[in-house]
């Protein structure tokens, strides 16, 4: 008996030593148990006295190979854990993925510049349709059928009296209709006109800007155009009034900027004059105040118009209008902040 479990013994405490693995220290754990069963059945063929003495000799055995098997679990476990994670290891010095992130459109980047710079002095935004009554984007504004002035801006007509808007001064009536002043609003928006060369587009992005209360006058549209350039451009830039005409302001100012490209010296861009056009505006006219239910006696108002296309242009030195809709992303990529 006693050979036997010696014999078990080495056997076994060898075969401990050799495991691997969880699973192969378990199974070895089953096929000791089995044989020592086997040792075990042998006890009745013992006699009476000296089964006693035989059974502590098994059960030490057995608590002696408990131990054995306990501890080289601890190890065996710590192999596996060891290997699980060499195998899951992150090579920290591999190259990411490098993925690409979206960035605001350059029409959109001076858009919310304009906004904020307005929004400083005051200035709401109101957003108006892209669809307009053939009133409100001409009629209202004094530019009755048959105008000659309906010509520079000729559109599409999507009904009689639809039409996609050619101009955000639209939105001037139908916050007039709705506020009583003081009326301080920004309106930017899409604007659509039969016009397609390098400077101009079929559909492009305007910027209105109303202001309606008692004593405004063309200076307060002189004082906020000169801050505007100043956080717009650089603070040299200066700001230049001509007279021009449009049906619903009186008296009419084109609005030159001092060139961005050479300050006024005159260079291409400014085609030698120093001088760059980048607005329309004006005094509000007393009919288009009338139109909308305002006494012209108590208020005055100034308004004005700039293309966003044409301030981003000149801002970041674009040449041809279109880079800014074919969605070019070589051209897009670097307006990226
Ligand atoms: N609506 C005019 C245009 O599109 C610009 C403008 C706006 C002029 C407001 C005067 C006042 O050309």
């Amino acid at each position: 008996m006693k050979e036997k479990i010696e014999a078990l013994r080495k056997d076994i405490e060898t075969a401990i030593e050799e495991t691997q693995s969880g699973r192969a220290l378990y199974e070895l754990k089953v096929r000791f148990q089995t044989s020592l069963k086997g040792i075990m059945s042998g006890m009745k063929d013992l006699a009476k006295e000296d089964r006693p003495a035989f059974g502590k000799i098994v059960n030490e055995f057995k608590q002696s190979m408990e131990e054995k098997f306990d501890a080289r679990e601890v190890v065996v476990k710590k192999m596996e854990m060891e290997e699980k994670y060499a195998k899951e290891r992150i090579d920290i010095s591999m190259p990411g993925k490098k993925y690409k992130a979206g960035a605001l459109h350059p029409i959109t980047l001076v858009k919310n510049e304009l906004i904020d710079i307005f929004a400083g002095m005051g200035f709401k935004v109101f957003e108006g349709p892209e669809i307009e009554t053939d009133y409100y984007n001409f009629t209202a504004l004094n530019t009755p059928k048959d105008h000659p002035a309906r010509d520079m801006q000729d559109t599409f007509y999507l009904a009689e009296n639809l039409l996609l808007r050619t101009q955000t001064s639209a939105g001037q009536i139908r916050v007039m209709e709705k506020e009583n002043p003081p009326i301080k609003i920004l309106s930017p928006g899409r604007v659509f006109r039969s016009d397609d060369d390098a400077t101009h587009s079929p559909m492009f992005h305007q910027m209105e800007g109303l202001v309606v209360d008692k004593g405004i006058t063309l200076c307060d549209l002189q004082g906020m155009l000169a801050e505007f350039a100043k956080k717009m451009f650089t603070d040299s830039t200066k700001v230049r009034l001509r007279p021009s005409y449009f049906p619903f302001t009186e008296p009419s100012v084109e609005v030159d900027l001092s060139c961005s490209e050479c300050g006024g010296k005159g260079c291409r861009l400014c085609k030698g004059t120093g001088w760059i056009e980048v607005l329309g505006a004006g005094m509000v006219n007393r009919r288009v105040l009338e139109n909308c239910g305002v006494d012209p006696e108590e208020y005055t108002g100034f308004a004005f118009g700039m293309g966003i296309e044409r301030i981003a242009m000149l801002k970041y030195g674009i040449n041809n209008i279109k880079t800014l809709f074919e969605n070019d992303t070589r051209f897009l990529e670097q307006f990226e902040d």
